[in-house]
């Protein structure tokens, strides 16, 4: 018999810890099973997934095309060690080469997005003899002890004093840059700071710039076409490899295959994950470039894990990559973030307590202000648990309403799954628009 859904909480909290939280007072919420854009919680009560779970379930759950896939792959051969060839693996690697751009050419297969970045700055640091690498402020790389460091959230600080080598820059963040807020646009000097910190540390001691293409938890950060374009200028003139983290922003959800492609670049390595299977099965990457590649064909590839390539996220990753391609899920994830776009819009200048909305393909937030003139943010930056009273009482009308997103201090998230459609998208915004107006009710 099925545990009700208080014995499967009170089992969870006994026997296994829940992460970034302390324990005591977490509540954590007891699901059961899903299907397209919706999942249900043990007692039976329905939820609109806006986030995908965790950013991570692009194409939207309960594929059964991929669900077979597994299954298939797990009768013939769940596993073989990493040195082994095998098929799935193999067909996996032709298709990310194919897909990926530029001249990524070389998958190096990992169980998330934590190891993919341990692995990028390693084989950053092997192929060019350098030590350093540069991130930026705002960004999540990772919780294991590497890309927590290379991490400028708050997350980063359980893990110092952690790797050696690691130096931070400022973020393209227009809506609160101390350069440029009251202009227009971005002025681009948080990308002459980028250059300014290459010259002051040494471009000789920096292997690798990396950051998150988009920004995600940290704001759904979109930088303008001149940033990335002169980044990657920069990279080129001082010899400095361009790791790209698309572990969020990859596999449609912006609506490119990866978000470079809006910028029309591309990086030397990229990571990626939560898309690559839809988190069906754990599976990261780290892609490299054919040059880079070439380096390991007389080098040793220092790094392996016991469960590298494993065939059931292969499978589950080959699968799902036709379903994106079969219902052709990137061109709608354009189509539906225009429509999107549009609504977050109204909802934006409807509200007073919205300072901004920031939205490419489905991949949007929502930041919450007391005061749209002096931006004050609804709960400050690393907000305590007592400083986030208005944001929960937005997050408790739409979990009362059916509604799931993300929440983080000012700030909430809509990143539904792919397939998700336009009364869908509908169905979750008018309960946002309700919510927010308990956000206006605290606007000075
Ligand atoms: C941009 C980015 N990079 C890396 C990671 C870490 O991935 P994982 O949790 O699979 O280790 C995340 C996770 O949210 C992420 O958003």
């Amino acid at each position: 018999m099925s545990l009700t859904a208080e014995e499967v909480i009170r089992l969870n909290k006994e026997y296994t810890l829940f992460e970034w939280t302390a324990q005591g007072n977490f509540l954590p919420m007891p699901i059961e099973r899903a299907k397209g854009v919706y999942f249900w919680t043990t007692d039976g009560k329905r939820y609109l997934d806006f986030n995908s779970q965790l950013m991570s379930v692009n194409i939207g759950h309960g594929d059964e095309r991929v669900i077979r896939a597994i299954y298939e792959q797990a009768c013939k051969l769940p596993y073989a060690n990493p040195y082994a060839a095998t098929e799935i693996r193999g067909r996996l690697g032709e298709v990310l080469a194919q897909i990926t751009p530029g001249n990524l050419k070389k998958s190096f297969f990992t169980l998330g997005g934590s190891e993919a970045n341990e692995n990028a700055i390693k084989i950053a640091r092997m192929v060019s003899g350098k030590h350093k690498i540069i991130a930026r402020y705002r960004s999540y790389h990772g919780a294991t002890l590497g890309s927590a460091t290379l991490t400028g959230d708050p997350r980063r600080w359980a893990a110092e004093p952690a790797i050696s080598g690691v130096v931070r820059v400022h973020d393209p963040y227009h809506y609160r840059c101390r350069w440029c807020q009251h202009e227009e646009a971005c002025n681009l000097n948080c990308l002459n700071h980028v250059e300014d910190v290459i010259q002051f540390e040494g471009p000789h001691t920096i292997a690798a710039i990396i950051m998150e293409t988009i920004t995600g938890t940290n704001g759904i950060i979109i930088p303008p076409k001149e940033y990335y374009q002169g980044l990657r200028q920069l990279c080129d003139k001082y010899g400095i490899f361009l790791i790209l983290d698309e572990v969020m922003c990859g596999f449609g959800r912006t609506g490119k295959w990866f978000a470079c492609e809006h910028y029309e670049i591309a990086p030397d390595i990229m990571t990626m994950a939560k898309g690559l299977t839809s988190s069906y099965a754990p599976l990261g990457n780290c892609i490299v470039s054919e040059e880079i590649a070439e380096y390991f064909d007389d080098h040793v590839l220092w790094s392996g894990l016991t469960y590298g390539g494993h065939a059931l996220s292969c499978a589950a990753a080959l699968a799902c990559i036709q379903v994106y391609q079969e219902d052709n899920l990137i061109e709608r994830a354009a189509e539906m973030g225009k429509f999107l776009a549009e609504e977050e819009d109204k909802l934006k200048a409807k509200h007073p307590c919205v300072g901004e909305v920031r939205h490419i393909g489905l991949f949007s937030i929502f930041e919450l202000v007391k005061n749209p003139e002096t931006r004050e943010p609804m709960a400050p930056f690393n907000a305590k648990p007592e400083q986030m009273k208005v944001m929960n009482e937005i997050r408790k009308y739409l979990l009362d309403n059916g509604v799931f997103t993300f929440f983080r201090w000012n700030n909430f998230f809509v990143n539904p799954p792919l397939c998700i459609t336009k009364e869908e998208l509908m169905e979750g915004l008018q309960v946002i628009d309700r919510a927010l107006e308990i956000g206006d009710r605290y606007v000075e």
